[in-house]
């Protein structure tokens, strides 16, 4: 990597958390994040069981709840302003936009 791709790398991370925490099933999962992955993607590809169905916004099925940190979602057909204000957002369509990420599967 030549240094114009690694600042533009460096860029693209701006903003966005090196990893994602995850509490799920009573125990905590720290994983690596990719800048443009959703909260879904990432659980997945680190073997997390995370619950969904429509993957598109609209079912709520992969609702989570932030601990910590900023959440951008993609789209969202489900979740009051209520919701968004008690820290629920929806992993299939969630973007972390914050340099900390810390989620919850309620279960
Ligand atoms: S899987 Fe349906 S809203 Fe995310």
């Amino acid at each position: 990597m030549n240094s114009t791709e690694s600042e533009s790398a460096s860029e693209d991370r701006r903003g966005k958390p090196a990893e994602i925490t995850v509490h799920a099933l009573g125990r905590e999962y720290r994983m690596p994040y990719h800048p443009g992955d959703t909260l879904l993607q990432t659980m997945r590809q680190n073997g997390i069981p995370a619950p969904s169905l429509c993957e598109q916004g609209v079912c709520g099925s992969c609702m989570v709840r932030r601990l910590q940190g900023e959440v951008e979602l993609r789209e969202n057909f489900i979740l009051t302003d209520e919701d968004l204000a008690a820290g629920y957002t929806l992993a299939c369509q969630g973007l972390p936009v914050s340099e900390v990420c810390e989620i919850e599967i309620p279960s």
